[in-house]
């Protein structure tokens, strides 16, 4: 497999035959963006997670469609291999399939997505199977839905008895028959996750559901520390850049505060130096 070539949908259906794991993250910026794209990340997910994480808001329901497209055509100008998704945000596809096809049409078209993704299950599968019909590739998601946040209470993990894992399945069975190119399962138990992946023909994306999904995905502040307000059970931290940001940012405000930014090094001098042409 040519790893430069831009992912795409037979290439991931691909990659979950070869057992070759995917790796989605969440950028809603062109800086992150790029370094995610550099990293080498195969999926770039314009989360409506950037209700929290972006906005500073307490649940991802206030997302507008308009803001939506807004960081997603940010987001796409730094794709290159990378393919980009751009969530459907609360309220643009749950009242009618034509109000999502309208919704998943002006985020490919305006917002430059190459997919979109749909939080449901059995309840959503007519709007998945015409958002695919006109050829939209459309990413579900299972589990924990946060656009549905209200209804859980404190009952987060999903598939923690046999009904509910069993839920999970006819959701599962019923998006993939609507045509998804691949499911993410959030907050489900591992061995329900592994089941779930095992029995479906798409790829599965885990966020909070154990290491036996075909990918993994996580918020990306979340990763790298940036976001500390909580911490969930799944997110491990590969760096803790709040801090980092947090001395950083204090040294400079103590810099400018006792004068001793800028120096001379960081001024302009009257002559510039000969190699110095600004
Ligand atoms: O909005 C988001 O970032 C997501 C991921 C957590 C899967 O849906």
């Amino acid at each position: 497999m040519n790893q430069s070539a831009p992912v795409t949908v037979t290439r991931l259906q691909e990659m979950k035959r070869r057992g070759e794991k995917i790796v989605m993250l969440t950028a809603y910026d062109y800086l992150l963006a790029r370094l995610l794209e550099e990293a080498g990340v195969d999926l770039l997910l314009v989360g409506d997670s950037l209700g929290m994480v972006f906005q500073g808001q307490e649940t991802t329901i206030p997302v507008t469609l308009e803001q939506m497209i807004y960081h997603t055509r940010i987001v796409a100008r730094a794709a290159r291999r990378a393919m980009v998704i751009a969530d459907m945000p609360f309220l643009s596809y749950q009242t009618s399939p034509e109000e999502a096809i309208r919704s998943a049409g002006r985020l490919v078209k305006e917002g430059r997505a190459q997919a979109v993704k749909m939080e449901g299950g059995r309840e959503i599968a007519t709007t998945v199977a015409r958002v695919v019909e006109i050829g939209i590739p459309v990413m579900g998601h299972i589990g924990f839905k946060p656009q549905s946040r209200y209804q859980y209470g404190n009952h987060i993990v999903q598939g923690r008895d046999e009904t509910g894992a069993a839920e999970l399945q006819d959701d599962l069975k019923a998006i993939e028959q609507a045509g998804v190119f691949s499911i993410v399962l959030e907050a489900i138990t591992s061995p329900v996750a592994e089941e779930l992946t095992r029995q479906a023909q798409c790829p599965t994306i885990g966020i909070g559901a154990g290491p036996g999904c075909d990918g993994q995905v996580l918020v990306t502040a979340d990763l790298l520390g940036m976001f500390t307000e909580f911490k969930p059970r799944f997110v491990k931290r590969y760096a803790e850049l709040a801090r980092t940001a947090a001395s950083a940012l204090e040294a400079f405000v103590g810099d400018v505060k006792s004068g001793q930014f800028p120096d001379l090094e960081h001024s302009y001098p009257a002559k510039p130096p000969s190699k110095d042409k600004r």
